[in-house]
């Protein structure tokens, strides 16, 4: 799943914080997107799965243009994000919680319900084998019956992650994955990562770890004041003299 991204802007109030950005991920991609504090780089995140609404631009999931979908429906059409604060149910547990995030259950409709229950009953036997399945696979066991709200801030992340893979997307974009995370966990949340993308799901993440992203991704682009300032292998955007500015100067 190929997204496309071209000059998409968003003013807030007379304040351009993005600027004609464009970038690209390509199908099983794995791509880090950095900046400076205040940069836009959440903002573009909001824009391209359709939380916010932008000014102009184009944007395509594998050619289909995605600009004027819900963030439902960019969902459906395998595209999730996860927040730089996560926003788990804090009194769900944990299994819960990834129950939680599959889409579109037979059991949602009252109907099928009364009158397809074998159905129902056959969907949920096979999602909570999945919830399992992604328990096991992010060493969520011993926490799986704990409130979510009361996880740390790193097992919080593994659970966000969790609940983008029951959505069964293509392509997650994570929004600071290390942000408040132990160095231990960042290499495991890292080798998680690895994997998935290795069965084929695609990445775009925004993290301000630059080492341990580059060591994560082999593509980087650079943010700045809403514009994207510099792109390529993180070896050499990292010793970009732009990008040393732009994170010297800062923009706060
Ligand atoms: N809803 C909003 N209303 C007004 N201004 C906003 C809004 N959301 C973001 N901004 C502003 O847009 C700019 C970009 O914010 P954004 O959160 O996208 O930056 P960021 O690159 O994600 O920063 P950080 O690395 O600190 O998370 C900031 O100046 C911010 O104050
Ligand atoms: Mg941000």
């Amino acid at each position: 799943m190929t997204l496309l991204v071209e000059n998409i802007t968003k003013a807030y109030g007379g304040q351009v914080v993005v600027d004609h950005a464009s970038l690209r991920v390509d199908t099983g991609g794995m791509v880090g997107l950095i900046g400076p504090n205040g940069a836009g780089k959440s903002t573009f995140f909001s824009l391209v799965t359709g939380f916010i609404e932008g000014e102009g631009g184009a944007m395509t999931l594998d050619d289909r243009a995605i600009g004027s979908l819900s963030p439902q429906a960019r969902a459906q059409a395998g595209m999730v994000r996860t927040f730089q604060v996560p926003r788990e149910y804090t009194h769900l547990t944990v299994r819960e919680n990834l129950m939680a995030a599959a889409p579109g259950q037979a059991g949602d409709s009252l109907l099928n319900v009364f009158f397809r229950p074998g159905r129902v009953a056959e969907e949920e036997k096979a999602l909570a084998i999945r919830v399992e399945e992604a328990i096991a696979f992010l060493r969520l066991g011993a926490v799986a019956d704990t409130p979510a709200g009361m996880l740390s801030g790193g097992q919080k992340k593994l659970v966000e992650l969790g609940r983008a893979l029951m959505t069964g997307a293509k392509l997650i974009l994570l929004d600071e994955p290390f942000a408040g995370v132990n160095p231990v966990l960042i290499e495991e949340l890292s080798e998680r990562i690895r994997e998935l993308n290795a069965r084929g799901i695609a990445f775009l993440i925004i993290e301000h770890d630059l080492g341990a992203l580059s060591r994560l991704v082999p593509m980087l682009y650079v943010m700045d004041r809403g514009r994207i300032i510099a792109s390529g292998a993180p070896a050499d955007v990292l010793a970009d003299p732009l990008v040393r500015e732009a994170y010297l100067g800062g923009t706060t």
